[in-house]
């Protein structure tokens, strides 16, 4: 755990060390959970969405996308029930004065539990060896069916307090299982209230005309009221899917894990609407293809899991989460909904209009169903990071380089910048003979050039940002025209014909299709 914990410090440090990610207004100190992007993580970040809009708009027959506006008339959220309903539960320490959400503390203290089952499973195993047998231990071994046993029993308490809104059995929860605060140590708490996520500000220069207007806290009901505007325009029929890409804001309570929890962020949403009594196999269709399109991304599949959820929000009819492994363990990456005809049926009531889909074949009318995927763009970026993030030894083979690397391992496709092209020396006319190759490359890719210091501490940056491809002039350039190319992973480099650089180069970064 300790190496966990320290593994997340260094890539935080790495990120802002790097120029993927700053604290924003840092020079005031920064803003709690309020992160800016930098020179590299903008890149990023840009690609992770582009990765996202290409196959689930581009490749897609029947999805299209949109841009709404941040700002929704105030009764979109009366409408979708944020304004009654998006809460958490908070609960304060009266030592450490620290904030937290009840049911989170629930959920850190059944992790404890369900490692120490683990712990239990993993000693087993190495006993047994291959005879062992999972299953039939989990079903047999007293400690861990009493250690089950207990986080069956708190997870179904915690679903009922959550359902009823009852907060005094939530803070009893916390009671009986003991839980004290991880910074005082005490068990001195408040009650548990709930706490409303929205940020509200006015519309109107007057107070007399204004109006309280709020910072979406998803961007999907941008979707849903523009639902028939897009099926009328497109021509789309049913089923298909609107997606957008864009910001949201939630004055989350606790905001303490770097990019994961953030309250400006941004969200890659997508609604698919169908008819009613299909949604059973719509819902698995999208869970199935979103787990693919993770695991496409080709990092080890063992960092992704499944995790129904055991509180539905207020729109929900069944829900999972797609979790990743993150360096401070599994959370939530990606949401799959099955809203039923909730939010359209809700947008009908509030705006006395009908949201209904005429089925040409059916001869009728009603309102589809909703099954909805969303993913949190910075949480793609935090795993992506996570997963790229290696520190190794590595045998020095140029001068300059140092036995020792950090390397983000991005896919090629993804990586901010795609192609470093270095001049050996600064003289000699290696550097007006890199500029060409350089000048050739930028028209089709993000490229940096760089003659500053030795060639190895250039390609140990070029590592430090996952650059996956280095091309460097040396002084045999100038009499065969050839270059070198050094790939970032296996460090390898092969002598190439300059002619073949950008074709090469093109082949090696393209986009999956
Ligand atoms: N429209 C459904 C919806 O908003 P959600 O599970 O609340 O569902 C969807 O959010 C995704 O948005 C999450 O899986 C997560 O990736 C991202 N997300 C939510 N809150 C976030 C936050 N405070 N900071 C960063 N990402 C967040």
């Amino acid at each position: 755990m300790a190496e966990q914990k320290d593994l997340f410090k260094d890539i935080i440090s790495h990120c802002k060390e790097y120029g993927f990610v700053f604290p924003s207004s840092e020079i005031y100190d920064g803003l709690s959970a309020v992160y800016d992007y930098g020179e590299f993580g903008v890149e990023l970040k840009k690609n992770l969405r582009e990765y996202w809009w290409r196959s689930m708009v581009q490749l897609q027959d029947n999805i299209v996308g949109i841009d709404a506006a941040i700002f929704m008339h105030p009764a979109t959220w009366k409408a979708s029930g944020h304004v009654d309903a998006f809460n958490d539960p908070m609960i304060d320490n009266k030592d450490s004065k620290k904030r937290y959400r009840a049911d989170t503390l629930i959920e850190d203290y059944i992790s404890k539990i369900e490692a120490k089952v683990q712990k239990e499973v993993d000693k087993a195993r190495m006993r047994f060896g291959e005879t062992f047998d999972e299953q039939q231990f989990r079903t047999t071994n007293a400690r861990v069916i009493e250690n089950q046993q207990k986080i069956d029993s708190i997870n179904a308490r915690m679903k009922q307090a959550l359902e009823e809104n009852d907060m005094q059995a939530m803070k009893q929860i916390i009671v009986d299982c003991d839980i004290a605060d991880p910074i005082s140590g005490t068990r001195n708490w408040t009650d548990v209230r709930q706490f409303n996520l929205m940020f509200a500000t006015q519309v109107g220069s007057l107070a007399e005309e204004s109006s309280t207007v709020y910072l979406r806290p998803e961007t999907a009901q941008g979707i849903f009221v523009n639902f028939l505007n897009v099926q009328k325009t497109g021509r789309m029929k049913i089923p298909f899917g609107i997606a957008q890409t864009g910001k949201a804001f939630r004055n989350e309570i606790v905001a303490r894990q770097f990019i994961f929890r953030m309250r400006e962020f941004e969200q890659m949403e997508m609604q698919f609407f169908i008819k009613p009594g299909t949604e059973t196999d719509w819902y698995k269709h999208w869970k199935d293809s979103r787990m693919q399109w993770h695991l496409a991304l080709g990092f080890p599949a063992a960092n992704y899991r499944f995790h129904d959820h055991l509180k539905l929000a207020h729109y929900a009819k069944a829900a999972c989460d797609i979790e990743f492994n993150f360096p401070f363990g599994f959370k939530e990456l990606e949401g799959i909904h099955s809203r039923s005809d909730f939010d359209l049926s809700q947008h009908e009531k509030f705006s006395g209009k009908k949201l209904q889909y005429f089925d040409p074949d059916l001869n009728e009318n009603f309102v589809p169903y909703v099954i909805e995927t969303s993913v949190g763009l910075d949480r793609l970026f935090l795993a992506t990071i996570a997963a790229s993030y290696h520190e190794e030894q590595v045998p020095t083979s140029v001068e300059g380089e140092e036995a020792s690397r950090v390397v983000l391992r991005i896919p090629p496709f993804l990586a901010p910048i795609k192609v470093a092209v270095l001049p050996l020396t600064k003289k000699d006319g290696l550097p007006e003979k890199a500029l060409e190759i350089f000048n050739l490359l930028r028209h089709q890719h993000m490229c940096q050039y760089e003659e500053k210091d030795s060639i190895g501490r250039r390609y140990r940056r070029m590592d430090a940002i996952g650059t996956p491809y280095c091309i460097t002039i040396d002084h045999q350039t100038l009499t065969d025209n050839t270059v070198t190319i050094r790939e970032r992973d296996s460090m390898k480099q092969d002598r190439i014909a300059v002619e073949a650089v950008e074709k090469i180069v093109a082949d090696r970064v393209k986009w999956p299709s």
